[in-house]
């Protein structure tokens, strides 16, 4: 059915008040043909982020993968970005109180094509540091996507606009990094590679762990760790990851130029590993692909 066929009644507490869970996933073209990139991890952390707000999916693991594999199915070769959700429905008196209110869940997909941009993807983008303060682990988990927590992001991504910039990156009530508005954020001094981490204030995010994966196999020392924003401002790179954005260099943050200005050498490596992971052109990784069962990875080139 098309989005807009959809009927949502106007009481939804996920309407009012944020009352529900998202997922971001991308399917990339492989030898094999269609693959969700890393679905069960993504739908893995669905289910926790449920959990977390005490909605009942009333679906199990696999039958939430299913869903949205027959979206992607369904939606041809155009459908690269895909959505699931699940909020709370109509709340009897606008109760604040979710106990009780019907649980809905749906898959929806689009073409996304670049998030950031297909020129901020090769050259960099410019970032700026929000004067909106990433929420505490106190008063959220910051770890569930929960559609509440981005209004947070939707202040900070406005105020990049407004700026002329691409993104934002928010700092946490200790005033160190935390994370942009839909990607988790790394930085390269010295050789060595780290990014925040997750008391931080930041999303346990799948490209993150990719990454994180990624650059260890390749031979570099990654850190999880508080990183200050003049850290920030002096590593010869600083780059984005997230399922939309991928792995975007950021090129200034506050006009200031990152490094050279232009994407590092470990960014553009980081952004080769990854395009290669998610589209099953290495052999190491392809575990993180969703195929038919029986498929014969053999076929894979060495
Ligand atoms: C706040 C936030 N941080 C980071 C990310 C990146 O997470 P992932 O790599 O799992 O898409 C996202 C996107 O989902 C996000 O919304």
């Amino acid at each position: 059915m098309a989005p807009r066929d959809a009927k949502v009644s106007l009481m939804s507490h996920g309407l009012h008040y944020g009352g529900g869970v998202f997922e971001g996933l991308r399917a990339y073209d492989t030898p094999w043909g269609k693959s969700v990139f890393r679905l069960e991890d993504h739908m893995h952390r669905f289910m926790e982020s449920a959990k977390f707000l005490r909605l009942k999916l009333e679906y199990d693991h696999e039958e939430l993968c299913e869903a949205v594999r027959s979206v992607v199915k369904a939606n041809g070769p155009h459908a690269d970005y895909i959505r699931p959700i699940a909020f709370y429905g109509a709340s009897p008196n606008l109760s604040m109180n979710p106990q009780g209110v019907p649980t809905h869940v749906a898959v929806v997909t689009v073409h996304m094509g670049s998030y950031i941009g297909d020129r901020q993807v090769r050259e960099g983008m410019d970032a700026i540091t929000s004067s909106w303060e990433k929420p505490s682990n106190r008063a959220t988990s910051l770890m569930a996507k929960v559609c509440g927590n981005y209004v947070n992001s939707t202040l900070a991504k406005y105020e990049a606009a407004q700026a002329g910039a691409d993104e934002a990156i928010m700092l946490n009530g200790n005033g160190t990094v935390a994370e942009g508005t839909g990607e988790n954020i790394f930085i390269v001094r010295n050789g060595s590679i780290a990014t925040p981490d997750l008391a931080s204030g930041v999303l346990e995010g799948v490209t993150r762990d990719t990454v994180i994966k990624l650059a260890r196999a390749a031979g570099y020392e990654v850190e999880e760790r508080p990183i200050t924003r003049g850290e920030l401002m002096v590593s010869q790179e600083v780059f984005m990851t997230g399922t939309a954005a991928e792995i975007v260099p950021v090129r200034a943050i506050d006009g200031v130029p990152v490094g050279s200005g232009r994407p590092g050498p470990v960014t553009q490596q980081m952004q080769s590993l990854y395009r290669d992971a998610a589209r099953g052109e290495d052999a190491r990784f392809t575990n993180w692909l969703d195929l038919p069962e029986g498929t014969h990875l053999e076929m894979l080139k060495a």
